[in-house]
């Protein structure tokens, strides 16, 4: 991590980022941190072909070794502040997966995260990624004092961008030629919420 002369920060002020307490859940879904056990879970429910086409950035088939590494590499990103990668589950019944949400690209320093999150094909049409967009939004403004959250999406994602404006998100713009995706260049759409503006 970088202060903003650029200057490399000392591993031990690099805020860890910390698990909710008490976990986030509004009665309907909850937010609570992946488990060794949800492995399965996770790669049958994101190798599904809207997952794919718009949350796997890889030309190479995505596999259960994939998940694997992702939640290492979660686990390290959050202890230096980066990431925090949550489970989001059935709040009655905490063993069933419906997706995941995460914040990602913190930057401490310019009190800013980015936020994504994606759902199983059985969860979808009733509003879950809302709540759970509505639950990790409000935490992260909460707990971080985060200034500003950004969201971005491929702009054909139509079901993601209702998502974000649902929650109150406003849409910025086009960033082109953005990421990476499948061994080509992509656009996305960027969204962004302040303070005050979660809906
Ligand atoms: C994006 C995603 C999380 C949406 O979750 P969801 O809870 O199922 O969202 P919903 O089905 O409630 O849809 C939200 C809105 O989009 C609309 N919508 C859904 N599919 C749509 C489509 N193909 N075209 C246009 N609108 C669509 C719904 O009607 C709803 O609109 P409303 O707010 O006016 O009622 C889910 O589709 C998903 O997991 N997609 C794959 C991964 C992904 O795209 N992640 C986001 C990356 S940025």
């Amino acid at each position: 991590m970088r202060g903003t002369n650029g200057i490399a920060v000392p591993s031990w002020t690099v805020p860890m980022l910390p698990f909710p307490d008490p976990p986030l859940t509004d009665a309907v879904v909850a937010l609570r941190r992946w488990r060794g056990a949800d492995v399965p879970q996770r790669f049958a429910g994101f190798r599904d072909p809207l997952c794919l086409r718009y949350s796997w950035p890889l030309a190479e088939p995505f596999t259960e070794e994939h998940v694997l590494r992702r939640f290492a590499g979660e686990e390290e990103a959050r202890l230096a502040g980066e990431e925090l990668a949550l489970a989001v589950v059935d709040a009655t019944d905490q063993a069933r997966v419906l997706g995941g949400a995460s914040l990602y690209d913190v930057d401490h320093d310019q009190e800013r995260a980015a936020i994504g999150y994606w759902l199983v094909a059985h969860a979808r049409g009733r509003g879950v990624a809302t709540r759970a967009l509505r639950l990790l939004a409000g935490w992260a403004f909460d707990r971080l004092r985060l200034a500003r959250l950004e969201l971005t999406c491929a702009p054909d994602n139509d079901a993601s961008q209702r998502v974000a404006e649902r929650c109150g998100f406003v849409r910025e713009g086009v960033l082109r030629s953005h990421l990476r995706f499948k061994g080509e260049r992509r656009d996305s759409v960027l969204f962004s919420l302040l303070p005050g503006e979660l809906v």
